[in-house]
């Protein structure tokens, strides 16, 4: 059932390949534009949405968190991202020129199943993206897009992340196909772009050992730092939650452009601090990143970057470097989350602890 691999939580790294292409899959027709079948929400409708606010819990969460960056480009409308629980219990605006997205990958999240029937309630359709075929959040909600990561064992989530992604990337190139805000040929150039995601993964999982080595070495470690900007900041999110999870290390993310607003009064000598740069060829948002790099450093950090290959302005500040391929943009998350991963899962094995079951958590959060 593992595949040959010590835990769930290594297969479904593994798999992450190819939950992205089976999550890409079919969704074309023969010209090659999108056709999302199963959206089953009426065009108008969806030509008439003025916002779109995502529901979702953890890892769910900060899928939809990427998403916002990619579908507020391509599709010019708002997009908001709010946790489930928070949604629920204030008093959201929403009402029928609201899309909700819920995001789930188990689909039975209480949380999630509770915000989708209170945006129910208030005429607003619901689109499910859901891994979990049948399940209640599908069943609930007006439209299912499903990711096709396959099962998901491992409590902590990885494989369902890249899924949720992709498919909510493919709902933004969907909706600016249909209302226009793109031209087909850029739709078609961003779905190439998804396209070619598989094999930058199976390249980031070539590099394994690397950021294993990495992981090992640090298996003493208190406290983990995580910086990123733009789609870097929710994978910095993600890889301090993954930590947490899995090796019950203090971690936390931030937003590199709140470090001066306060998070870099934590650092001091040795501290860990995983950054997440974007690519060169944004040069300003690349800068920005390379200058805080630099600032942790200067006060003592032990600096871990991620960063493209070729990108040699990292070098002077960097005290361990993990590559990833020249990837555009929106799409660096898919492959700059895999490194962050594994450094978790291996950091946990180091301390003996138990990947796929880590303690005090359930595989889906059935209470409120
Ligand atoms: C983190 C993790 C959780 C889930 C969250 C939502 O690794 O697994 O944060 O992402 O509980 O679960 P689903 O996606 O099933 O609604």
């Amino acid at each position: 059932v593992k595949g040959g691999y010590p835990t769930f939580m290594d297969k479904e790294i593994h798999d992450q390949p190819k939950a992205v292409a089976d999550t890409l899959l079919g969704r074309t027709d023969e010209q090659g534009n999108l056709q999302l079948d199963e959206l089953r929400i009426d065009e108008a409708i969806l030509r008439r949405i003025d916002k779109i606010i995502v529901v979702a819990c953890g890892t769910a969460a900060y899928a939809g968190h990427v998403a916002k960056y990619a579908v507020e480009h391509w599709v010019r409308i708002p997009v908001e991202v709010e946790l489930a629980h928070e949604f629920r219990y204030r008093d959201p605006v929403v009402n029928e020129k609201t899309l909700v997205v819920a995001i789930s990958q188990s689909g039975e999240t209480m949380d999630t199943i509770m915000a989708v029937r209170h945006a129910r309630e208030q005429g607003s359709k619901v689109l499910a993206v859901v891994n979990t075929y049948g399940s209640t959040i599908a069943r609930e909600s007006d439209a299912v897009l499903y990711t096709h990561a396959g099962p998901e064992v491992a409590v902590a989530s990885t494989k369902a992340f890249l899924a949720q992604i992709t498919a909510t990337y493919l709902l933004g190139l969907y909706l600016s196909q249909l209302r226009g805000t793109k031209y087909l040929d850029e739709v078609a150039g961003y779905l190439t772009e998804l396209a070619r995601l598989p094999e930058k993964i199976e390249q980031v999982l070539a590099r394994e050992e690397e950021v294993r080595d990495i992981a090992r070495s640090m298996r003493d470690v208190t406290s983990v730092l995580f910086l990123g900007r733009h789609v870097g900041y929710p994978v910095a999110l993600e890889g301090a939650l993954k930590l947490k999870e899995l090796a019950y290390i203090h971690a936390e993310g931030f937003a590199a452009g709140e470090l001066k607003h306060g998070p870099i009064a934590l650092i001091d000598t040795g501290q860990p601090v995983i950054i997440v740069v974007p690519t060169p060829r944004r040069p300003t948002l690349h800068a920005k990143v390379v200058s805080n790099i630099q600032e942790v450093r200067a006060r003592g950090a032990h600096t871990i970057v991620i960063a493209e290959e070729g990108d040699t302005d990292v070098e002077p500040y960097a005290d361990v470097i993990i590559r990833i391929p020249a990837t555009p943009t929106l799409m660096t998350p898919l492959v700059a989350v895999v490194p962050l991963q594994i450094f978790a899962c291996e950091l946990a094995t180091a301390k003996g602890l138990d990947v796929d079951q880590p303690r005090n958590l359930a595989k889906s959060v059935t209470v409120e």
